[in-house]
Protein backbone atom coordinates (compact mmCIF):
# COMPACT_ATOMS: atom_id res chain seq x y z
CA UNK A 1 0.00 0.00 0.00
CA UNK A 2 2.73 2.46 0.95
CA UNK A 3 5.11 1.90 -2.28
CA UNK A 4 7.59 4.14 -3.91
CA UNK A 5 7.26 7.14 -1.01
CA UNK A 6 9.60 7.00 1.57
CA UNK A 7 7.46 7.80 4.70
CA UNK A 8 9.13 8.95 8.21
CA UNK A 9 6.99 8.69 11.71
CA UNK A 10 7.69 10.13 14.37
CA UNK A 11 7.00 8.48 17.97
CA UNK A 12 7.14 9.88 21.29
CA UNK A 13 9.08 7.88 23.39
CA UNK A 14 7.77 7.07 27.75
CA UNK A 15 4.07 6.01 27.87
CA UNK A 16 2.58 7.16 24.30
CA UNK A 17 4.97 4.74 22.42
CA UNK A 18 3.26 1.42 24.35
CA UNK A 19 0.26 2.23 22.89
CA UNK A 20 1.41 3.29 19.80
CA UNK A 21 3.05 0.24 18.40
CA UNK A 22 0.14 -1.86 18.37
CA UNK A 23 -1.63 -0.02 15.87
CA UNK A 24 1.14 0.46 14.43
CA UNK A 25 1.35 -3.17 13.92
CA UNK A 26 -2.33 -3.43 13.09
CA UNK A 27 -1.77 -1.42 10.26
CA UNK A 28 1.22 -3.36 8.99
CA UNK A 29 3.92 -1.43 10.02
CA UNK A 30 6.58 -3.49 13.02
CA UNK A 31 9.85 -2.19 13.69
CA UNK A 32 12.82 -4.23 12.42
CA UNK A 33 13.92 -4.48 15.96
CA UNK A 34 13.04 -3.95 19.65
CA UNK A 35 12.69 -0.02 20.41
CA UNK A 36 12.83 -0.43 23.86
CA UNK A 37 16.12 -2.70 24.16
CA UNK A 38 17.74 -0.08 21.71
CA UNK A 39 19.41 3.00 22.07
CA UNK A 40 19.57 4.05 18.42
CA UNK A 41 16.54 6.75 17.55
CA UNK A 42 15.60 5.35 14.06
CA UNK A 43 14.42 2.29 12.61
CA UNK A 44 13.54 0.69 9.93
CA UNK A 45 10.20 -1.05 9.82
CA UNK A 46 9.24 -4.84 7.71
CA UNK A 47 8.53 -1.59 5.37
CA UNK A 48 10.89 -0.45 3.01
CA UNK A 49 9.09 2.32 2.55
CA UNK A 50 8.49 3.26 5.99
CA UNK A 51 10.94 4.46 9.41
CA UNK A 52 10.23 5.03 12.79
CA UNK A 53 11.77 7.98 14.59
CA UNK A 54 11.66 8.12 18.44
CA UNK A 55 11.40 11.31 20.18
CA UNK A 56 10.65 13.05 23.17
CA UNK A 57 7.04 13.80 23.02
CA UNK A 58 7.29 17.68 22.89
CA UNK A 59 10.22 17.52 19.57
CA UNK A 60 7.34 15.28 18.05
CA UNK A 61 5.30 18.57 16.55
CA UNK A 62 8.58 20.40 15.52
CA UNK A 63 9.83 17.69 13.38
CA UNK A 64 6.27 16.96 11.69
CA UNK A 65 5.91 20.90 11.17
CA UNK A 66 9.33 21.29 9.37
CA UNK A 67 8.63 18.07 7.02
CA UNK A 68 12.37 16.48 8.76
CA UNK A 69 9.11 13.46 9.80
CA UNK A 70 6.02 13.24 7.03
CA UNK A 71 3.87 12.16 10.13
CA UNK A 72 4.04 11.84 13.90
CA UNK A 73 1.89 11.07 17.01
CA UNK A 74 1.96 13.83 19.67
CA UNK A 75 -0.53 14.67 23.14
CA UNK A 76 -3.26 17.11 22.38
CA UNK A 77 -1.52 19.12 25.10
CA UNK A 78 1.33 19.24 23.80
CA UNK A 79 -0.33 20.17 20.09
CA UNK A 80 -1.94 23.39 21.92
CA UNK A 81 0.73 24.28 24.01
CA UNK A 82 3.09 24.54 20.76
CA UNK A 83 0.30 25.11 18.13
CA UNK A 84 -0.55 23.18 14.91
CA UNK A 85 0.81 25.49 12.36
CA UNK A 86 1.50 23.61 9.20
CA UNK A 87 0.12 20.09 10.77
CA UNK A 88 -3.22 18.05 9.76
CA UNK A 89 -4.55 16.38 12.97
CA UNK A 90 -5.99 13.57 10.86
CA UNK A 91 -7.35 11.50 13.40
CA UNK A 92 -7.56 10.55 17.62
CA UNK A 93 -5.66 7.93 18.10
CA UNK A 94 -7.63 7.59 21.44
CA UNK A 95 -4.55 6.81 23.84
CA UNK A 96 -2.76 8.32 27.01
CA UNK A 97 -6.09 9.75 27.47
CA UNK A 98 -6.15 12.05 30.78
CA UNK A 99 -6.91 15.69 31.27
CA UNK A 100 -5.39 19.34 31.99
CA UNK A 101 -6.31 20.51 35.11
CA UNK A 102 -5.14 23.24 37.52
CA UNK A 103 -4.22 21.63 41.17
CA UNK A 104 -3.27 23.24 44.19
CA UNK A 105 -2.63 22.44 47.68
CA UNK A 106 -6.24 20.56 49.39
CA UNK A 107 -8.44 23.33 50.83
CA UNK A 108 -5.95 25.90 50.09
CA UNK A 109 -8.72 29.33 49.39
CA UNK A 110 -7.44 31.18 46.15
CA UNK A 111 -6.57 34.70 47.21
CA UNK A 112 -9.65 36.77 46.13
CA UNK A 113 -8.86 39.45 43.55
CA UNK A 114 -5.16 39.01 44.00
CA UNK A 115 -2.39 37.44 41.54
CA UNK A 116 -2.00 33.79 41.58
CA UNK A 117 1.84 31.84 41.11
CA UNK A 118 1.01 28.90 38.65
CA UNK A 119 3.75 26.47 37.91
CA UNK A 120 4.14 24.62 34.58
CA UNK A 121 5.27 23.37 31.76
CA UNK A 122 2.20 24.75 29.93
CA UNK A 123 3.37 28.15 29.98
CA UNK A 124 1.22 29.27 27.14
CA UNK A 125 -2.10 27.24 28.17
CA UNK A 126 -1.93 28.33 31.58
CA UNK A 127 -2.07 32.41 30.16
CA UNK A 128 -4.70 31.51 28.01
CA UNK A 129 -6.56 29.33 30.76
CA UNK A 130 -6.10 32.10 33.14
CA UNK A 131 -6.15 35.36 31.41
CA UNK A 132 -9.60 33.79 30.23
CA UNK A 133 -10.88 33.61 33.38
CA UNK A 134 -9.99 37.36 34.18
CA UNK A 135 -7.71 35.67 36.70
CA UNK A 136 -3.76 37.62 37.44
CA UNK A 137 -1.13 34.71 36.99
CA UNK A 138 2.52 34.99 36.88
CA UNK A 139 3.40 31.99 35.17
CA UNK A 140 6.70 29.75 36.35
CA UNK A 141 8.01 27.74 33.61
CA UNK A 142 9.07 24.10 35.06
CA UNK A 143 9.84 21.00 32.68
CA UNK A 144 8.14 18.20 35.02
CA UNK A 145 7.53 17.02 38.79
CA UNK A 146 4.87 20.35 39.13
CA UNK A 147 3.46 18.58 41.95
CA UNK A 148 6.31 19.86 44.08
CA UNK A 149 6.18 23.71 43.80
CA UNK A 150 3.19 24.32 46.01
CA UNK A 151 4.42 21.99 48.80
CA UNK A 152 7.32 23.98 48.30
CA UNK A 153 5.81 27.97 47.97
CA UNK A 154 7.31 28.13 44.82
CA UNK A 155 3.63 28.70 43.66
CA UNK A 156 0.04 28.90 44.78
CA UNK A 157 -1.10 26.00 42.07
CA UNK A 158 0.04 24.09 39.02
CA UNK A 159 -1.42 23.19 35.94
CA UNK A 160 -0.40 19.67 35.25
CA UNK A 161 -1.64 16.30 33.25
CA UNK A 162 -3.76 14.03 35.58
CA UNK A 163 -5.29 10.68 34.84
CA UNK A 164 -5.91 8.93 38.12
CA UNK A 165 -5.32 11.78 40.30
CA UNK A 166 -2.72 9.29 42.27
CA UNK A 167 -0.27 11.87 41.88
CA UNK A 168 -2.14 14.62 42.77
CA UNK A 169 -3.19 13.00 46.32
CA UNK A 170 0.28 10.93 47.11
CA UNK A 171 1.32 14.95 47.11
CA UNK A 172 -1.38 16.49 49.31
CA UNK A 173 -2.90 18.61 46.21
CA UNK A 174 -5.97 18.77 44.57
CA UNK A 175 -7.21 18.87 41.37
CA UNK A 176 -9.70 22.30 40.87
CA UNK A 177 -10.66 23.42 37.04
CA UNK A 178 -10.80 21.21 34.49
CA UNK A 179 -8.39 22.84 31.04
CA UNK A 180 -8.95 20.09 28.48
CA UNK A 181 -9.68 16.87 27.73
CA UNK A 182 -6.34 14.99 26.34
CA UNK A 183 -5.36 12.16 23.75
CA UNK A 184 -3.15 11.50 21.35
CA UNK A 185 -3.14 12.91 17.82
CA UNK A 186 -1.92 11.00 14.37
CA UNK A 187 -0.37 14.49 12.96
CA UNK A 188 0.91 15.14 9.72
CA UNK A 189 2.96 17.70 7.73
CA UNK A 190 0.73 19.35 5.52
CA UNK A 191 3.17 19.86 2.03
CA UNK A 192 3.58 15.90 2.42
CA UNK A 193 -0.09 15.32 2.89
CA UNK A 194 -0.12 16.52 -0.65
CA UNK A 195 3.26 14.78 -1.93
CA UNK A 196 2.81 12.14 -0.91
CA UNK A 197 -0.89 11.83 -0.67
CA UNK A 198 -1.61 7.95 -1.45
CA UNK A 199 0.91 6.79 0.99
CA UNK A 200 -0.20 9.22 3.64
CA UNK A 201 -4.17 8.48 3.13
CA UNK A 202 -3.22 4.86 2.94
CA UNK A 203 -1.44 4.84 6.13
CA UNK A 204 -4.79 7.48 7.93
CA UNK A 205 -7.40 4.59 7.12
CA UNK A 206 -5.12 1.95 8.42
CA UNK A 207 -4.90 3.42 11.52
CA UNK A 208 -8.12 4.72 11.38
CA UNK A 209 -9.24 0.90 11.39
CA UNK A 210 -6.69 0.37 14.01
CA UNK A 211 -8.02 2.70 16.41
CA UNK A 212 -11.58 1.20 15.86
CA UNK A 213 -9.97 -2.59 16.24
CA UNK A 214 -8.87 -1.42 19.35
CA UNK A 215 -12.12 0.72 21.09
CA UNK A 216 -14.16 -2.42 20.18
CA UNK A 217 -11.84 -5.30 21.58
CA UNK A 218 -11.29 -2.84 24.69
P1 LIG B 1 8.88 15.39 27.52
O1 LIG B 1 9.93 14.33 27.74
O2 LIG B 1 8.87 15.92 26.13
O3 LIG B 1 8.82 16.44 28.60
P2 LIG B 1 6.79 13.96 28.90
O4 LIG B 1 7.76 13.59 29.98
O5 LIG B 1 5.60 14.77 29.26
O6 LIG B 1 7.49 14.61 27.64
P3 LIG B 1 5.32 11.56 28.78
O7 LIG B 1 5.21 11.62 30.27
O8 LIG B 1 5.66 10.28 28.11
O9 LIG B 1 6.31 12.62 28.23
O10 LIG B 1 3.91 12.08 28.25
C1 LIG B 1 3.64 12.10 26.89
C2 LIG B 1 2.20 12.46 26.69
O11 LIG B 1 1.37 11.48 27.34
C3 LIG B 1 1.76 13.80 27.26
O12 LIG B 1 2.00 14.83 26.35
C4 LIG B 1 0.28 13.57 27.51
O13 LIG B 1 -0.44 13.76 26.31
C5 LIG B 1 0.22 12.09 27.89
N1 LIG B 1 0.29 11.84 29.33
C6 LIG B 1 1.15 12.39 30.24
N2 LIG B 1 0.93 11.92 31.47
C7 LIG B 1 -0.08 11.03 31.36
C8 LIG B 1 -0.75 10.19 32.29
N3 LIG B 1 -0.43 10.18 33.57
N4 LIG B 1 -1.73 9.39 31.82
C9 LIG B 1 -2.05 9.39 30.51
N5 LIG B 1 -1.46 10.17 29.59
C10 LIG B 1 -0.49 10.97 29.99
C1 LIG C 1 2.37 12.72 34.51
C2 LIG C 1 1.84 14.07 34.98
C3 LIG C 1 1.48 13.80 36.43
C4 LIG C 1 1.07 12.35 36.39
C5 LIG C 1 -0.41 12.25 36.49
O1 LIG C 1 3.67 12.59 34.96
O2 LIG C 1 2.83 15.09 34.84
O3 LIG C 1 2.58 14.00 37.30
O4 LIG C 1 1.50 11.78 35.15
O5 LIG C 1 -0.86 10.93 36.46
P1 LIG C 1 -1.84 10.37 37.61
O6 LIG C 1 -2.96 11.35 37.75
O7 LIG C 1 -2.28 9.04 37.09
O8 LIG C 1 -1.04 10.25 38.86
P2 LIG C 1 4.67 11.49 34.43
O9 LIG C 1 4.35 10.18 35.07
O10 LIG C 1 4.67 11.48 32.94
O11 LIG C 1 6.03 12.03 34.96
P3 LIG C 1 6.74 13.45 34.69
O12 LIG C 1 6.31 14.33 35.82
O13 LIG C 1 8.18 13.12 34.67
O14 LIG C 1 6.26 13.96 33.34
Amino acid sequence: MLNGEQITIALSKGRILDDTLPLLEFAGITPAEDISKSRKLIFETNHDHVRLVVLRASDVPTYVRFGAADMGVAGKDVLLENGSEGLYEPLDLDIARCRLMTAAKVGAPRSAGGRVRVATKFVSLAKQFYASRGIQADIIKLYGGMELAPLLNLADEIVDIVDTGNTLKANGLEARELICHVSSRLIANSAAMKMKQAAMQALIARLGEAVQNRQQTA
